[in-house]
């Protein structure tokens, strides 16, 4: 093991022993992320492949969230850099990766025109809260154990659903095949294209894009010519 990889433990242990003693003292405390997640496009590459695929295929100016922005949020920097930004609503439930946003939004408050980050659970929500999304990217779920918090309304299969039903027509979803999660998603991912509501579309280097299907629209596909 590497000195930075070993550094890299040892933080993630002390903040996990914190919490540990804090909910003995709190049992009700929030489970979040207590860390930050670093840029590792070797160990995890979606959040860079889903960068290159807006970028390729000339998606700008649409509606797009993002699940789970890392202490990095590349999405949110790469978007401001294209000619043609999305607008991106991003989550995490790492007060130290929303800390880091903060912290850069008021020394560049361009970063945030076009891209805002909510700390918050993605097993909280519900439709009321969310707009409507042309691309939504459910990275990481599957990889959290259920009943853990007591501000979960939602299990991974609603959330599935909750976010293919807050897509416009033709709007696309991104999975990230590498995910430790993603063999309990898999079955789920199946159902919904068993059941019509959704479809392959393609895969693209470690992602996987799905298009949810909406029967009652006759417009053509504004994201696939
Ligand atoms: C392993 S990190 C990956 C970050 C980034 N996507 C990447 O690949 O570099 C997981 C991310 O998901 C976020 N996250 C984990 N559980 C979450 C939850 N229940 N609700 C919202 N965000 C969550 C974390 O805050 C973190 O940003």
């Amino acid at each position: 093991m590497g000195f930075a990889t070993r550094l890299w433990v040892a933080y993630v242990r002390t903040g996990a022993v914190k919490e540990r003693v804090l909910r003995r003292v709190l049992p009700a405390r929030m489970h979040f992320v207590h860390y930050s997640w670093p840029l590792r496009p070797g160990k995890c590459p979606c959040d860079v492949d889903f960068c290159d695929y807006l970028r390729e295929h000339n998606i700008g100016g649409k509606s797009v969230f993002h699940f789970g922005t890392g202490g990095h949020h590349i999405v949110g920097l790469e978007n401001a850099r294209a000619s043609a930004p999305n607008e991106v609503l991003a989550l995490t439930l790492s007060p130290n990766e929303h800390a880091a946003y903060v912290k850069r939004v008021i020394r560049n408050p361009s970063l945030g025109k076009h891209y805002k980050v909510l700390f918050a659970d993605i097993y909280s929500l519900s439709a009321e809260s969310l707009p409507l999304f042309d691309i939504v990217s459910l990275f990481h779920l599957c990889e959290f154990n259920a009943a853990s918090t007591a501000g979960w309304r939602l299990g991974d299969a609603e959330v599935l659903r909750l976010f293919r039903s807050r897509l416009r027509p033709h709007g696309l979803m991104l999975f990230y095949p590498g995910s430790y999660g993603f063999p309990r998603l898999a079955p789920l991912l199946a159902q919904e294209v068993a059941a019509g509501r959704m479809s392959l579309v393609e895969n693209y280097r470690s992602l996987v894009v799905y298009r949810g299907n909406d029967p009652g629209s006759a417009a053509g596909d504004p994201l696939h010519g």
